[in-house]
């Protein structure tokens, strides 16, 4: 008897979840299709909240006026109930475009030139040294020690220093890849966290030297630039991925047949085209270039800086370009930090430091360069000496051992090079500045008393 009960109240409540579940069901379907059928819903990341509170309204909405004609009208009911889901799929898609704003975010954005972008302020990282019978700290790599800098909307901040002086650390940083020891960083006025965010996972991007190292070779090229569109703004229509994908191959200058080839099918520059792509894909604020022209022919670096001016010009991108080739620095940027084991030894705008460059390191860099004119790649002159190792470095001046300044004094092995304002926004750091700069320093440096 009991039994029979139990049987009996199961059927009879599972008679009324099956229907209820079944016109969900249908709701969420005709939600979907009407959500989905715009291409500026591709752009809401979390759109499946959408289609349940479109379904579950439209469940409420249709059993108000309605439960007396259900029966027995099983048609009127259901093609008045498909009804009201298309209004309330249709509210629900208005309503979440006014307060999302998706427009915003479907073009790439101009964005504000010459606000502050990205703010550094005495970055320390310092890698840990392991060893001992105990596995205990021994020492520490000091890979970036203390440097401050910023980045604005639509400038170029050009990197430079010989290898190991602590520039991709910097890059690795500002993407969260290692820890930072000290120090501050600030995107857009906010704190960078040390868990990435999914904001800024899209707004920082970054550029690396190989290529081929940076492209899966098993995917086609229209797949690899739609993983960030997929990942990181949840894009999941086919026809609006493709559509993305070609606007962003012609955007450098590739075209629609290159779509579904393989990254072996592809010349070095082509690829790093397909990388910059890829970087531009999540409509980025600042684009972090790692020495991205050093693997590719002479030829083809000139092609590659164009293109990424361009790009800069158009869209207001804000870029940290970081190379030891300060021909290439010359060709993009507009501000120019010099780096020397882990530290900046000279800063200032691309004019000031190609014209008047101050500091004895940034002067052997420069006469050491080679051009990017491939029938000019003479090398005149040779820095000295090897970069001494960060995990002891010299005391006082770390350029000492390789000073050919002559002003360089004893004092450069024990005093800590200090900041000396050359000009407006033109500093170095140095303990013996050349003599023609000193009447100069001096000079700036009495004005700034008097005032
Ligand atoms: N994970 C690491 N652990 C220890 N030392 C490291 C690590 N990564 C880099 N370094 C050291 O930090 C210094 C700076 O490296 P890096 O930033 O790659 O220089 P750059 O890009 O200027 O050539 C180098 O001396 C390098 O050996
Ligand atoms: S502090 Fe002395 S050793 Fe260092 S760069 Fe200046 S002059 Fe040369
Ligand atoms: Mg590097």
């Amino acid at each position: 008897m009991i039994f029979q009960f139990i049987r009996f109240s199961t059927i009879l409540r599972l008679a009324l979840v099956i229907p209820i579940v079944a016109l969900f069901c249908l709701a969420f379907v005709i939600s979907f299709f009407i959500i989905n059928w715009d291409p500026r819903s591709q752009l809401i990341r979390r759109r499946f909240p959408l289609y349940i509170i479109s379904s579950l309204i439209c469940i409420i909405f249709s059993f108000i006026p309605l439960p007396e004609i259900i029966v027995g009208n099983f048609w009127l009911f259901f093609i008045a109930y498909c009804l009201i889901a298309v209004i309330t799929s249709f509210a629900i898609k208005y309503i979440t475009f006014k307060v999302v704003r998706v427009e915003k975010f479907y073009q790439i954005s101009d964005l504000e030139r010459n606000k502050n972008l990205l703010e550094v302020k005495n970055l320390k990282v310092h890698y840990p040294l392991i060893g001992g019978f105990l596995k205990r700290k021994i020492g520490a790599v000091k890979a970036v020690d203390g440097v401050s800098f910023d980045i604005k909307f639509g400038e170029t901040l050009g990197l430079v220093g010989e290898s190991g002086c602590g520039k991709t650390t910097i890059a690795k940083v500002l993407l969260g890849l290692v820890e930072k020891t000290e120090g501050e960083m600030l995107f857009q006025d906010m704190a960078i966290p040390p868990n990435y965010s999914c904001y800024l996972r899209q707004k920082i991007q970054m550029i690396f030297q190989d290529p081929d190292a940076s492209l899966n070779p098993r995917k086609k090229i229209v797949d690899i630039i739609a993983d960030p569109l997929k990942n990181l703004l949840g894009i999941t229509n086919e026809i609006e991925i493709r559509r993305r994908v070609l606007d962003l191959l012609t955007q450098v200058s590739l075209k629609r047949e290159h779509m579904d080839r393989y990254p072996h099918e592809f010349s070095g520059g082509q690829k790093q085209r397909i990388v910059i792509a890829r970087a531009l894909a999540c409509n980025p604020a600042l684009i972090i270039l790692d020495e991205p022209t050093s693997a590719l022919d002479v030829s083809v670096q000139a092609q590659i800086l164009n293109l990424l001016k361009d790009l800069q010009e158009k869209y207001g991108y804000g870029f940290l370009f970081i190379t030891h080739n300060l021909a290439v620095v010359s060709h993009v940027a507009d501000r120019v930090a010099v780096m020397y084991l882990g530290k900046f030894v000279e800063v200032g705008s691309k004019e000031q430091i190609f014209s008047n460059p101050t500091h004895p390191y940034t002067r052997a860099l420069l006469a050491s360069r080679s051009e990017i004119d491939p029938y000019n790649q003479e090398i005149k002159f040779v820095i000295k000496g090897e970069v001494p190792s960060p995990i002891a470095p010299p005391p006082g001046c770390t350029y000492n051992p390789r000073c050919s300044s002559e002003f360089r004094t004893k004092e450069c092995e024990i005093e800590l090079p200090h900041k000396i304002k050359i000009e407006d926004d033109h500093f170095i750091w140095c303990v013996n500045p050349p003599k023609s700069m000193q009447s100069t320093i001096q000079k700036s440096e009495e004005s700034l008393s008097a005032k």
